[in-house]
């Protein structure tokens, strides 16, 4: 199968290229570096067939890659609210107009499947547990841009399977490493310092491997079929911010847990998630546990295989941050951009 995975250089579509490729499909990535991290696409990406450095903004660069694809990955963008929140104009464009421009060129050039990374992060805070069928409660920029692209691309792609992955938090080891997201990020700050921050704590947050994303991404893509939309994770790894705070602990036994304060106001996350739809499907989709990503940063940390955990180059908002005050990534107003701008300042929230 030919596969194009945009936003491909990341951390996600650094394993996902590698385990696309093991089972012999042809990959091409095409990403812009937006970070600027002098990551080396040979490197980072040896079992891609293509690289092409390209913006995901850009109509004709996406249109010549995806013709003659069978399936078309939208991993781009930036992830999390802190990222967003630096320049919310850039978030919408790189968010919510990018995968719209995206799929544009995708059925234009016929291409029969499209895949959509999106967030449970769309949920917010509910109470109970959210399944597929719960109405999202976007919180913030990051979450608003992945609800309404998802609702777009449902409206627009008619010839086009559409596959919608709403992930978890992601942990694990990948060629491209984030340590800015919770266990990496405990992780990596056990080792280097000794102390696992903890604000908060009952919030709960499902997670999943890095690994067991490129796999579930493999048999998606196996299986096209019309309009779907997954959570992405395994009901076995919904955790408290403490109980993961607790296991990275145990895992680094040197380290002794930080109480900040009681509530998180950066981030109000807090929410069940069923994974039911997504176990039914695949039954032996997500099998790896948190124990086991906590244990790659750990060791990979220790080997000094990775650095400060507060360097730009781990921790997208930062790296986005230097980018952008380097005047290397803003927002670049183009007509298609424009036109999906006034889209997202004319969303209604108030059906949520
Ligand atoms: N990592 C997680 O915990 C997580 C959780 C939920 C959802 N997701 C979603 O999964 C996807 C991948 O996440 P990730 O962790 O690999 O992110 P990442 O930041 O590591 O990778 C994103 C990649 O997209 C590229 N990119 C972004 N905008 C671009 C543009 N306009 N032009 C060219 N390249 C561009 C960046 O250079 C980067 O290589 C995202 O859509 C994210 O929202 C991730």
């Amino acid at each position: 199968m030919r596969i194009v995975l945009l936003g491909g250089a990341g951390y996600i579509g650094a394993v996902a290229t590698r385990h696309l490729a093991a089972l012999g499909h042809h990959v091409t990535v095409v990403d812009g570096l937006i970070y600027h991290r002098d990551d080396d696409p040979r490197r980072l990406l040896p079992d891609a067939e293509t690289f092409v450095r390209a913006d995901l903004r850009d109509p004709l660069a996406l249109r010549r890659a995806v013709t003659g694809a069978d399936a078309v990955v939208h991993l781009g963008g930036l992830v999390g609210e802190p990222a967003c929140a630096v320049d919310e104009r850039l978030a919408v464009e790189l968010n919510y107009a990018s995968p719209i421009i995206a799929a544009e060129a995708a059925t234009a050039a016929d291409v029969p499947h499209y895949v959509f990374f999106s967030s449970c992060s769309v949920y917010g805070s509910r109470d109970g547990t959210v399944d597929e069928d719960t109405a999202p409660n976007p919180l913030g920029i990051y979450a608003r841009t992945k609800v309404l692209a998802e609702r777009r691309l449902a409206g627009m792609l008619e010839g086009t399977a559409l596959t919608v992955l709403r992930l978890a938090t992601v942990h694990g080891r990948s060629p491209r490493q984030r340590l800015d997201s919770v266990v990496n990020r405990m992780t990596a700050q056990a080792i280097a310092t000794g102390r696992i921050p903890l604000n908060g704590g009952a919030q709960r947050r499902p997670l999943v491997h890095v690994t067991d994303v490129a796999e579930i991404l493999a048999l998606m893509l196996n299986a096209p079929g019309g309009h779907r939309t997954f959570n992405l994770g395994s009901d076995r790894e919904n955790f408290t911010i403490a109980e993961i705070a607790e296991t990275v602990q145990t895992a680094v036994p040197t380290s002794r847990i930080d109480r900040g304060p009681e509530r998180d106001e950066a981030d109000a996350r807090d929410y069940r998630t069923s994974f039911a739809r997504l176990a039914t499907a695949f039954p032996d989709a997500c099998t790896t546990r948190l124990s086991q990503g906590v244990r790659e940063i750990a060791d990979a940390m220790d080997a000094k295989e990775l650095g400060d955990p507060d360097l730009p180059e781990y921790d997208n908002f930062r790296g986005l941050t230097a980018s952008r005050n380097a005047g290397r990534i803003t927002a670049v107003r183009s007509l298609a951009c424009e036109r999906l701008h006034a889209e997202y300042a004319a969303a209604d929230w108030s059906t949520q």
